[in-house]
């Protein structure tokens, strides 16, 4: 029996699972973009930090109609950017379509419309439209507004961000392979930071229905012998029924290809954080030890479905091991999502108390209201530990 391509050894999965599928059309065109991207940054010297964001889409056919999505809106990924982007990185971003953007994730989606930060001014007599005033950001808005513009026309005049879509988990994987080798030049200025939530399951292209799956009648001429009233469709490429049936979906586990990532495409010396999401907090520091450990790359941060927004854990090769970082309870925005109640429980399970830092963290954020990200917490901490492997590198002499 052929072994399943999450069952092959790494290369060898790579070379069926890249040979099945073909490149995402977009593709020659974003390597381009990302190779002058890597030159200009290259030669300034800069560090830059591939992030990726959103969740992937599975589809069930070959001409799309139907594919299976993830909760992921982005948000990690898009604020990350943000915050690298202030630590003097340079981001590509590679992303699911229409999910958070860096800046403009302020204004967008039904949560943050930009339409609600607008308004009509008043008419001025001198206008040649005098019925109609300018349009204008509402003064409550005008400072975070001029503040989040100015950041972006920042980054976007001085070429600091590359924005690039993917939809599906193949264009994703093609997409991270080609990035990946182009970012060699970059050696241990290179990062990736990898938060996009990409589909654990995939329908082969040798099993995918090449058209819409029928749920109903077909017409005459399509019908074939009676179907079975218990026989259950399962998507594949077999013949449809006529009457209406249960969709039962087969899939594959994908290849990981964390492997090939870490030992193959990318850039000597370059860090790798991978992150890991489980919903049982006894479940998540254990999940996340075992993810660095299978792909001995440089740091797994693991994170809640329902405390993602206030607490994740960083787990290291190097001491401390496990270390939570948290935003102080006085400083925890809402989520209507989250579920406060959970922050500590993970740590908690281990028989752990908070840390010192911790507490010290509490205490000083004591009457401070504003609530914060906890990405501006999280990647001033990444950044020590790739400066503090950059520093390493440039002290090891050349092998
Ligand atoms: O977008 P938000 O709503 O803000 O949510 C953010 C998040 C919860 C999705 C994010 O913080 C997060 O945890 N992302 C990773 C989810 C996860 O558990 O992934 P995983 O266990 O399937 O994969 C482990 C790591 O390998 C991840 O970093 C993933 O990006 C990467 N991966 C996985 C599979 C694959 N084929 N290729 C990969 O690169």
């Amino acid at each position: 029996m052929t072994p399943l391509v999450g069952e092959m050894s790494p290369a060898a999965a790579e070379s069926v699972y890249f040979n099945e599928y073909p490149p995402p059309k977009a593709l020659p065109k974003h390597e381009a973009l990302a190779r002058a991207f890597i030159e200009l940054h290259v030669e300034a010297n800069r560090r830059v930090v591939l992030v990726t964001s959103g969740g992937t889409t599975v589809p069930l056919e070959a001409q799309t109609v139907r594919f299976i999505d993830n909760f992921s809106a982005g948000t990690r990924g898009a604020t990350s950017a943000e915050y690298f982007l202030e630590q003097g990185y340079a981001v590509i971003f590679l992303h699911r379509q229409y999910s958070l953007l860096p800046y403009s994730r302020h204004y967008s989606h039904s949560t943050n419309c930009f339409l609600d930060f607008m308004d009509e001014a008043p008419p001025s007599a001198d206008s040649s439209n005098p019925g109609d005033g300018p349009i204008m950001v509402r003064d409550e808005y005008q400072d975070q507004m001029r503040s989040v513009l100015r950041k972006y026309r920042y980054a976007k005049q001085n070429n600091r961000l590359l924005l690039l879509p993917f939809t599906t988990v193949s264009e994703y994987m093609f997409e991270l392979r080609s990035l990946a080798k182009l970012m060699r030049p970059l050696n241990e200025n290179a990062l990736f930071y990898l938060a996009a939530a990409v589909s654990d399951f995939f329908i082969p292209r040798s099993r995918m229905a090449e058209h819409k799956i029928q749920s109903s009648e077909l017409p005459p001429h399509m019908q074939g012998s009676a179907v079975d009233p218990d026989e259950i469709y399962t998507g594949e490429n077999e013949e449809q029924p006529s009457n209406r049936k249960k969709l039962v979906v087969n899939l594959d586990p994908v290849p990981k290809f964390l492997h090939q990532l870490v030992d193959g495409w990318a850039p000597e010396g370059s860090m790798v954080v991978s992150f890991k999401l489980e919903t049982d907090p006894s479940l998540l520091v254990y999940k996340a030890r075992t993810a660095l450990q299978r792909y001995s790359h440089h740091l797994v941060i693991g994170n809640l479905l329902s405390t993602r927004k206030w607490e994740v854990v960083f787990i290291t090769p190097d001491e401390p091991h496990e270390r939570w970082i948290r935003v102080p309870k006085s400083r925890r925005s809402k989520s209507i999502s989250g579920v406060e109640d959970q922050v500590g429980l993970a740590e908690a399970m281990k028989g752990k108390s908070p840390s010192v830092e911790q507490l010290e963290a509490e205490q000083a954020a004591e009457g401070q209201r504003d609530g914060i990200e906890i990405e501006s917490l999280i990647i001033p901490e990444l950044v020590k530990l790739h400066m503090k492997m950059v520093e390493k590198k440039k002290k090891k002499p050349a092998e």
